[in-house]
């Protein structure tokens, strides 16, 4: 099995490899102190502490080499340490760590906005601002629509999800964990109907036309400052509106002067096979929110959006201290450039057809109601004998998963699909062998 991991990295084995039950003892004395230490709120899928990670594994304090099909939550898309972005790191924090963009000016600052400018869909005029969060730069997104509509109401989808504060936990559809007892919320959030294709079997246009007759009949298109939608829903749990139905909602909106925000935060940056997932539907939102992938690991969230509407927000009106901080801004264009000179996007193509391979054997499976998503980004929905959601069969299987060396996650309004987001650097054999696991898993529980 090769150990060089396919975009570069730390050498480390590409292999799975455990030396431990896992959590192994270092682990486990250190989520102890966890325990004793770090609010309880916080909480922690699978309880091993990391050492070193790069290309496709992770490995832990107790020397175990585990298999990552989860990449932080799709933030490691071009491989954890990636080299490219080490260098860039290393350079900038060697010459300066801070100085507060809203302060003093630094290029890189500005080289990022071009880049984001530059990639992000359509050819309009478009301007960036940079924060540091995906959750920030989902408020700040409806900041400006409002500033720049003057109109109050923002209008969110069924199993939604665009973060933890306040205004972005009111856009956020799913109570628990993310909401329970956190309100009261942000007024003038309303939610519509997504469109859910497994579940309600709507075509794009059937689904649109259900979402804005209740948005027509309960907001008013005159009260609504935007829209915001994820192309392909992630918390929610990986779902792929029918074809259509974002189109349609993007025409509505510009018909009524609502400004259509598109929450890239999870799907972009080459993941669904195209560096954005708006792209599959040629989709141009007004306004596209990023975070997650940008950077590499560094936290650095972005706006970016047609000019005029970026224009409505006076100086002084946007920023943070850290938002777009000179180390975070130095990972992103090494980042940006790794996604765009390695066709990064080509690649998550083929970790799609890889992973289909994999669990082509599972379609069978009465319990698999559904395989779906884009490029590397594919999720599984889980269900009972009467197709309904079975989150209890979906947490089985992830803990055996887990037992074995193997890192995925689960989501879902329901909780009951496992989603898969290998970071693009893991090695296809590695790959292959972490989606073995899965699927013996599945069989076995
Ligand atoms: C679509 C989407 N929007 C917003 C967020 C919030 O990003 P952050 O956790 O960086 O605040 C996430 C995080 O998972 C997300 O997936």
């Amino acid at each position: 099995m090769t150990t060089t991991p396919l975009l570069g990295g730390p050498t480390l084995p590409q292999r799975r490899e455990l030396r431990t039950d896992l959590p192994g003892p270092k682990s486990r004395a250190l989520l102890e102190r966890k325990e004793a230490a770090v609010a309880p709120g916080v909480g922690l899928s699978l309880p091993i502490f990391v050492a070193a990670a790069g290309g496709g594994v992770l490995v832990d304090v107790d020397d175990n080499v585990l298999i990552d099909l989860g990449s932080g939550i799709a933030v490691t898309t071009i491989g954890n340490a990636a080299p490219a972005v080490v260098a860039a790191v290393t350079d900038q924090v060697s010459r300066f760590t801070h100085t507060c963009f809203m302060i003093t000016g630094y290029a890189s600052y500005v080289e990022v906005a071009e880049e984001l400018n530059r990639l992000t869909p359509g050819d309009h005029v478009k301007t960036t601002a940079l924060f540091n969060s995906g959750a920030e730069a989902v408020e700040n997104a409806i900041k400006i629509a409002r500033r720049h509509t003057r109109r109050p109401a923002v209008v969110a989808f069924d199993h939604g999800y665009h973060g933890r504060t306040n205004l972005t936990m009111a856009l956020t559809a799913k109570v628990m964990p993310y909401k329970d007892g956190f309100g009261p919320f942000a007024p003038e959030v309303y939610r519509a109907p997504a469109s859910y294709p497994f579940r309600d079997g709507l075509t794009g246009p059937e689904a649109a036309a259900r979402a804005l007759g209740q948005i027509e009949k309960q907001v008013g298109a005159d009260n609504l400052a935007a829209m915001i939608i994820e192309p392909i829903q992630g918390e929610g749990g990986f779902v792929v509106p029918a074809p259509g139905f974002l189109a349609t909602l993007a025409s509505w909106a510009k018909q009524h002067g609502v400004v259509f925000i598109a929450d890239e935060i999870q799907t972009g940056f080459a993941r669904t096979g195209d560096l954005f997932a708006c792209e599959h539907e040629d989709v141009v939102p007004d306004l596209i929110t990023t975070a997650k992938g940008i950077a590499g690991g560094l936290p650095l969230s972005a706006v970016t959006g047609r000019a005029e509407i970026m224009a409505a927000a006076h100086a002084g009106g946007l920023g943070g201290t850290y938002g777009g901080s000179p180390v975070a801004c130095a990972a992103a264009l090494a980042a940006l450039r790794t996604y765009t000179e390695q066709d990064l996007a080509g690649r998550a193509r083929a970790v799609e057809a890889i992973i289909l391979d994999e669990l082509s054997a599972l379609r069978d499976d009465p319990r698999v109601g559904e395989v779906r998503g884009r490029g590397a980004m594919i999720g599984i929905e889980f269900v009972d004998q009467d197709g309904r959601p079975d989150p209890a069969l979906t947490t089985r299987i992830t803990a055996a998963v887990h037992a074995q060396g193997v890192v995925l996650l689960t989501c879902g309004t329901y909780g009951n699909v496992i989603r898969l987001l290998p970071p693009l650097a893991i090695p296809d054999d590695l790959l292959r062998e972490g989606l073995g696991v899965l699927r013996d898993a599945v069989r076995s529980v």
